[in-house]
Order: C-alpha cells, then structure tokens, then sequence
C-alpha cells in the first residue's frame, strides 16, 4: 500500500513537472487522461505477468475507449512515465520503456511485422517523443534523446540525438538542448535561458 501511494504522489509530481498547465494534485488526478491510462497500466500490467492475461486485455482496452491511449498490459514501462494531452497513442505488446520518458498525443510504439517475436521499439531513460510520431519495429532509442513531431522513426536513434522527418533523420543535440526538453515551464513561461 506504501509503495502505491507513492508511486502516484510520484506519477502526480511527475505531471507538475512535464506539463506547465498541471496545477493542483487533486486537479491533476481527476482531469489527466495520461494518468488514468499510466495507472490503469500499472494495474493491467501486474495482471497480466501473474497471468490474468484476459482482464488485463478488458482493462486495456476500456482503459482505451475511457482515454483514447492504447497500452498494452504486456509492455514493460519504467517510473515516471508521463503522457501529456493523451488520445491517438498506441504503445505495443513488446515494448520496453525506460524510466522519465515522455509522450504527447498521436504516438505509437509500433510494430512492422505479424510475428511474435520482440516487434516493438525500446526507449531508454529520458526520451521524448513529439506529437504524432510513429516509432516503429524493435528499435532502440537511446538515453536523452528525442523525436520530433510527426517523425516516422524505423532506425535506432543514439544516446542524446534528435530524430526529426520522414524518414527520421538523427542529428546530436545541441549543448543545453536537453533542459528545453525536459523543463518545459521554464521556457513556455519565457525563462528560458541558454
Ligand atoms: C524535434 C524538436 C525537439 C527540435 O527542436 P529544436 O532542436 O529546437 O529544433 P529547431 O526549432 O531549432 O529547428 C531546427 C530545424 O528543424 C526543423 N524542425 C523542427 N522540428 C521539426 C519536426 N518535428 N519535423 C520536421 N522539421 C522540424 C525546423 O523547422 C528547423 O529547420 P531549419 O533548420 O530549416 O530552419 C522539436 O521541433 C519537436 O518536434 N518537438 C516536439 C514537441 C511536441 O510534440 N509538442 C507537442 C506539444 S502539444
């Protein structure tokens, strides 16, 4: 019960942190799809590795018609998770996610073939993925990096690049460019400084 109460305070600090529109916890607990479908993950996920596969796959998918955020219960996704605005985002069967990654609307973690092997990408810690991205096959992407809006990402991306276009296209970040990403209030609120 400790550990539940705090991961969500966590989950909850987490969205403060990722989105500059978040304001009270109680606020951000009752209007934040991306928590409802994280939460609803964590419980689908526990489900389904202790081999209640069937509920874990009814609470996935109502999760989904209640968020419009498709997890599936046998992906694997680390602490501090947060997905911002929510809706349009499908996340694979064998995708691994690592800890403080971030997602905005119209993601999908996909694969590109029907058989059951590991299809789906890997994102290490700290990635971001822009808006409407599509990260596809057993990819990895590595520690710090990013993929712009829109991308359509099938090669592996390196620690600490930016992928952007289609065909994504890696290039390394530039120097600072990390705090932009990762602390958006401080330059959505115009404090941002390099
Ligand atoms: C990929 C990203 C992180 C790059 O940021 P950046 O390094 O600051 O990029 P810049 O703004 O300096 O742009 C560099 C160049 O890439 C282009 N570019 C930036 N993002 C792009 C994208 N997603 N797709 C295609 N081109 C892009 C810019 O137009 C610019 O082109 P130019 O050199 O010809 O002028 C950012 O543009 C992005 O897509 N972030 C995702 C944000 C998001 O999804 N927000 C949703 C909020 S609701």
């Amino acid at each position: 019960m400790k550990r539940l109460i705090a991961m969500i305070r966590e989950d909850l600090h987490n969205a403060r942190e990722h989105d500059p529109a978040a304001r009270g916890d109680v606020e951000n607990a009752i209007v934040y799809s991306g928590l409802h479908a994280i939460w609803a993950y964590r419980i689908a996920h526990a489900l389904w590795v202790r081999g209640f596969k069937t509920p874990a796959r009814i609470l996935s998918q109502a999760t989904r018609f209640f968020t419009g955020i498709e997890i599936h219960p046998g992906a694997t996704i680390g602490r501090r998770f947060f997905i911002d605005h929510g809706m349009g985002i499908v996340i694979g069967e064998t995708t691994e996610i690592g800890d403080g990654v971030m997602l905005y609307h119209g993601v999908t973690l996909g694969g590109q073939v029907l058989t059951q092997t590991k299809r789906h990408p890997t994102l290490h810690d700290n990635v971001t993925v822009g808006a409407g991205a599509k990260v596809l096959g057993p990819i990895t992407i590595g520690c710090g990096s990013a993929i712009g809006a829109n991308a359509v990402v099938t090669k592996d991306v390196p620690d600490n690049h930016i992928a952007i276009g289609i065909p994504a296209k890696n290039r390394p970040r530039k120097e600072n460019e990390c705090l932009k990403l990762v602390d958006p209030d401080r330059y959505v609120a115009g404090t941002f400084e390099i």
